[in-house]
């Protein structure tokens, strides 16, 4: 009997996300994957490069929910996505990260009583004020299965009384779409086509609302990045909330403070991986771009004052810094100085976490954090690829592992 599954995404984090499931569940015959996409991302360069460029299936249904206040997406998802889940009464529904949209189909699939599974369930940052952790803590209260990308996650969900038999071990499914696509962005040469030296620059994002909504704050970050782009220069593509906050605060890159600023449009995924994965460093309030660095070995540092992510700290290459000016320049050159030699390597971050995700949900396979072995699992191809490319460790300013 043929099992239905369907997948409800949104925003730009879940596709990389998706892409890896949708390839594993399309090898399985017995599989029939729907995929509904609410529209909360709709710019094409937000949404549409990144189906193309990870090969992902038009959706089979689009729901154009666009944007809106919280409240006004979030019920905009639910109202819209109840009906299709009605008429396809799905095996099982499955969602990814922490967005708005995450939120609204769990809810909705959980009151039909359908089955949920939560891709990348378990982070938590404690806090409450970022409407992410709202997203997580409710999406894992209404998923049956808690898929995990490591075993912080398990912990968290112990600590708030998730028996044990819902969280599964699998992995960080963003790692598998970068192990995918890294060849193939590596092959675009994109640093040489900005006009920027392997491993000579630094890659920025910021969005998120407490960097870029008060325009004082918005002002000091983007003073403090001209200011390190008088040592290398520095691309930042602008997501389009943080585009609107600078042009409504009238802040831009130059203002006679010389350096090398560049505020480009938002790059799409393999663009994004070939610069990330020969930046000298990069400054981000991403939840992804800490995991993507971690496992290239990319300096990261992290404006905020918390993390979901704790693992891309404790034995990776993030790190966490104030949104000011004085501990941004500092931060930034101990993180260049101190690049590890080689990239770190964490537990079940190889490339194999989508095909721990479908076993799970399509064969009642189990991946159980106590049962699952301690050794770095990692696919043999990847064992000893030394951080950003091959042949870059001699690049390293110095073997110090960062303290
Ligand atoms: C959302 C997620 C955030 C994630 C981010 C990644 C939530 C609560 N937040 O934030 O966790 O890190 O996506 O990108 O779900 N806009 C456009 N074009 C688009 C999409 C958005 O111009 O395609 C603009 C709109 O002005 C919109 C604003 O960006 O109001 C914010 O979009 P929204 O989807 O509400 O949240 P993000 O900030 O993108």
């Amino acid at each position: 009997m043929t099992m239905r599954i369907v997948s409800v995404v949104g925003a730009r984090p879940n596709l990389m996300k998706l892409a890896p499931v949708d390839r594993e569940l399309a090898k399985r015959p017995d599989v029939e994957h729907v995929i509904v996409h609410t529209g909360q991302h709709y710019d094409a360069e937000m949404s549409d490069t990144f189906f193309e460029e990870l090969w992902i299936p038009a959706p089979d249904y689009h729901l154009g929910v666009g944007s809106g206040s919280h409240a006004i997406q979030t019920a905009a998802v639910m109202q819209r996505l109840e009906p299709i889940l009605v008429e396809l009464r799905p095996d099982f529904v499955l969602v990814y990260g922490d967005v708005n949209s995450t939120v609204a189909a769990a809810l909705v699939a959980a009151k039909l009583g359908l089955r949920v599974g939560h891709v990348e369930a378990g982070l938590r940052s404690g806090d409450w004020t970022m409407p992410e952790e709202i997203n997580r803590v409710l999406t894992d209260r209404l998923a049956e299965l808690l898929f995990i990308p490591s075993r912080d996650a398990a912990a968290n969900l112990a600590a708030e009384g998730v028996a044990a038999d819902r969280v599964h071990f699998v992995g960080n499914v963003m790692i598998d779409s970068l192990c995918w696509a890294l060849p193939g962005a590596l092959e675009r040469n994109v640093p040489a086509r900005h006009g920027l030296a392997q491993g000579g620059y630094v890659v920025v994002t910021l969005h998120r609302p407490s960097n870029v909504d008060d325009p004082a704050t918005l002002r000091l970050l983007v003073d403090a990045l001209q200011c390190l782009s008088r040592e290398r220069p520095i691309v930042f593509p602008v997501h389009p909330r943080a585009r609107m906050r600078m042009d409504a605060a009238g802040v831009s890159a130059g203002g006679g403070a010389g350096g090398d600023l560049r505020l480009i449009a938002p790059l799409g995924y393999l663009d994004m991986l070939g610069l990330v994965a020969s930046a000298a460093l990069v400054i981000t309030d991403s939840g992804g771009l800490q995991e993507e660095t971690t496992f290239l070995g990319v300096p990261c540092l992290t404006v905020r004052p918390n993390t979901e992510r704790p693992i891309t700290c404790a034995h990776g290459t993030n790190r966490l810094v104030p949104a000011r000016g004085d501990a941004i320049l500092a931060a930034a050159e101990r993180a260049v100085a101190r690049r590890p030699p080689v990239r770190p390597v964490i537990e079940r971050w190889d490339g194999r976490t989508a095909q721990r995700i479908a076993g799970v949900v399509c064969d009642g396979e189990c991946f159980d954090v106590e049962a699952a072995d301690q050794a770095n699992d990692i696919a043999p191809e990847l064992a000893d690829r030394p951080s950003g490319q091959p042949g870059r460790a001699e690049m390293f300013a110095t073997k110090e592992v960062l303290s």
